[in-house]
């Protein structure tokens, strides 16, 4: 059998090369880590429903005409996706303070924003992915001023979508991160909504109970991760096939 060519090896998810040209394969794996790598455990599973919460959203996106670099699902934990060039960017939108924007600005969690709010880290795990403003990013290149307006009006796009999504199962959207793709067609090139989304970038509330159900089960050690992931997968009806029930042995004479 031919080995494939692997890409690259982040924390979450392994990408490989794809079977045509400007495809790529990207694998789930069961890993979680927090606070920059501090934290590490394997969570059996996690990478199962990211991979099937993540084609959820990501077909969700494309039916309403937001661009994103999902192609197909390949198998549980793998999905085909278009290759992009990643802007070195986190985008993160907040419909409520929590997590980091709480701490730094001394806003009590779950305390309802004015308005979305969008912000920026420069990805750099050595650097633990600071805030940026639009000023650096200007001037240090890494997006220009055109691609910053798309990127926001794809930001609040996805908000807006995300946000719909889970108040229809009774999920408040806290936040969540999104990374953006470039792709180039012809002469032109274009932005799109790359990486992944699932609970591992969002922030997910119960609208009753205010039960956690996104990675800060795991960062806070609130209980188990899977169960959190499952009953989001669950009230979305995605969930994994499970193989069938066995039935009860039969006596064979
Ligand atoms: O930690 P912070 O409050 O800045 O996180 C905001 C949102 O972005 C959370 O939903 C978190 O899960 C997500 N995030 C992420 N990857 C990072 C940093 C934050 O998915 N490296």
């Amino acid at each position: 059998m031919a080995r494939r060519k692997k890409i690259y090896e982040g924390k979450a998810k392994t990408l490989y090369e794809g079977p045509e040209p400007g495809t790529i394969v990207q694998y789930f794996k069961d890993d979680a880590t927090a606070f920059n790598a501090e934290k590490k455990a394997v969570i059996e599973g996690k990478g199962v429903l990211n991979n099937l919460l993540s084609e959820y959203f990501m077909l969700g996106l494309t039916n309403i005409g937001v661009p994103n670099h999902f192609l197909k699902r390949l198998n549980m934990r793998e999905q085909l996706v278009r290759s992009c060039e990643i802007v070195p960017l986190e985008v993160i939108v907040r419909n409520y303070a929590a997590g980091s924007m709480a701490k730094r600005l001394g806003i009590e969690e779950g305390t309802q924003l004015p308005r979305p709010i969008v912000e920026y880290c420069y990805k750099d795990d050595k650097l633990g992915d600071p805030l940026v403003t639009e000023e650096h990013i200007a001037a240090f290149g890494w997006a220009s001023p055109q691609d910053m307006d798309d990127i926001l009006s794809l930001a609040l796009r996805v908000n807006d979508f995300l946000s719909g999504v889970m108040y229809g199962v009774g999920i408040k959207l806290v936040d969540f991160k999104i990374e953006i793709g470039r792709v180039y067609e012809g002469d032109f090139q274009r932005l799109i909504v790359a990486d992944e989304i699932s609970p591992d970038s969002c922030r997910l509330w119960d609208i009753e109970t205010g039960q956690k159900l996104d990675k800060d089960v795991f960062r806070r050690d609130l209980g188990s991760l899977t169960d959190a992931y499952t009953e989001v997968a669950k009230r979305l009806g995605v969930m994994p096939k499970t193989s069938a029930p066995m039935g009860k042995p039969t006596l064979i004479n």
